[in-house]
């Protein structure tokens, strides 16, 4: 892995993906009007997309947020296929309705962890909400609920995403040359 990255050319502005917020905080809305909602943001990645759809949400929702973070790739590009819950939930989601937010959706392993892990804790349901899809990454068969965008088999970073920790801090997506 080399210790520069060459950062290509923006691919989401964030004037887009801000106004594909309000797009999808208006369905998350609609969807879940009267229910007790919990949004659960996957550190640290989500962080971005995650207060951009909170700000955006129905301001009479009934919503509380809760935060889990996982590693699944060290330092590396490549899914290890592993997931370890480095921080849990604070609080119980017993009978709430829980939307799972991350910032990517690349082999599914880690959404389709969360979504069984978020399950089995007893809610009333669970969904997921996606900035990026990225569908030639599967390796798992696992839909998010809610996507902001699809994108190539490229290595993204930006608004929330890094690499090896760098990049998170740009207020638009765009991606590295990985080898
Ligand atoms: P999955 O388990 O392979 O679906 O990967 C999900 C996690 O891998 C995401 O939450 C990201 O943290 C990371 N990831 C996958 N693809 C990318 C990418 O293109 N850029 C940055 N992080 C990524
Ligand atoms: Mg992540």
């Amino acid at each position: 892995m080399p210790e520069e990255y060459e950062l290509q050319g923006v691919i989401f502005t964030e004037e887009q993906i801000a106004a594909k917020a309000i797009e999808i905080a208006a369905e998350i809305s609609r969807d879940y009007k009267g229910r007790h909602v919990v949004m659960v943001g996957v550190l640290k990645g989500a962080v971005m997309w995650m207060s951009e759809l909170l700000k955006r949400l129905d301001q009479d929702l009934d919503v509380s947020i809760d935060f889990m973070a996982v590693a699944s790739y060290g330092m590396d590009t490549k899914t290890s296929g592993v997931v370890k819950i480095n921080k849990d939930l604070d609080w119980s989601v017993d009978g709430k309705h829980v939307i799972l937010v991350e910032d990517i959706l690349d082999s599914g392993v880690t959404l389709e962890y969360l979504v069984k892990y978020l399950g089995s804790k007893n809610p009333a349901s669970v969904s997921s909400c996606v900035l990026l899809d990225k569908p030639s990454g599967r390796k798992v068969d696992v839909e998010a609920d809610y996507v902001g965008f699809v994108v190539d088999d490229i290595f993204i970073v930006g608004y929330g995403l890094d690499v090896a920790q760098k990049y998170r801090n740009l207020p638009f997506i765009t991606s590295v040359k990985t080898e």
